[in-house]
């Protein structure tokens, strides 16, 4: 990891700032909390915790700029210790087939296939950042954060 860096929750008064540079689609999803990877007043990405049953990370990015320099395997490294401390003991992640970036990130964070069968998406979901036209296939890939 290089520069000075922080990693923290997402606080009301900073949505204008980071959604300015950053998606923050998931920001109303209401089931969970954004955690911001800053470099001084500069957000970097940003990665989404859904605590469901099973906690998600979801929305992992990081601006273009930025790539490559560890961004998001902090933020995940950050969102699995968010995990554990609410008592979590997996983490799952879905990604596209295609996105070999997102899969070669998480191969590196440790993470495998969770077992699940791939699940095909189709159609038009609503974001925050505006309606996306989705036609695609996910694999579900899972970290263990501790013993069960
Ligand atoms: C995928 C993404 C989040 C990676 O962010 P990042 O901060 O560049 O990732 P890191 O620097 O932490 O990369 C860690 C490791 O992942 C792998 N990796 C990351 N990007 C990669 C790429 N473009 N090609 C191949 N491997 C890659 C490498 O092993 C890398 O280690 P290295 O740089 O020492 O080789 C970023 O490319 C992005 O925002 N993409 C668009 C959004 C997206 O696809 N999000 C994933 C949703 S599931």
């Amino acid at each position: 990891m290089s520069g000075v860096w922080a990693i923290r929750p997402l606080a009301p008064k900073e949505k204008d700032r980071v959604g300015a540079v950053l998606g923050l689609a998931r920001l109303h999803q209401g089931d969970g909390f954004y955690l911001v990877a800053w470099e001084g007043a500069e957000p970097l990405g940003h990665a989404y915790l859904a605590l469901t049953q099973p906690v998600e990370l979801q929305d992992v990015a990081v601006r273009e700029e930025h790539r490559r320099r560890g961004v998001a395997s902090a933020l995940t490294a950050a969102a699995e210790r968010e995990a554990l401390a609410r008592g979590f003991h997996r983490l799952r992640v879905a990604v596209s087939v295609r996105n070999e970036p997102a899969q070669a990130l998480y191969r590196r964070c440790g993470y495998v296939d969770a077992g699940v069968p791939p699940k095909r998406v189709q159609g038009t979901i609503v974001l925050r950042t505006g309606p996306l036209e989705v036609d695609d296939t996910l694999v579900t890939w899972e970290k263990r954060l501790a013993c069960d």
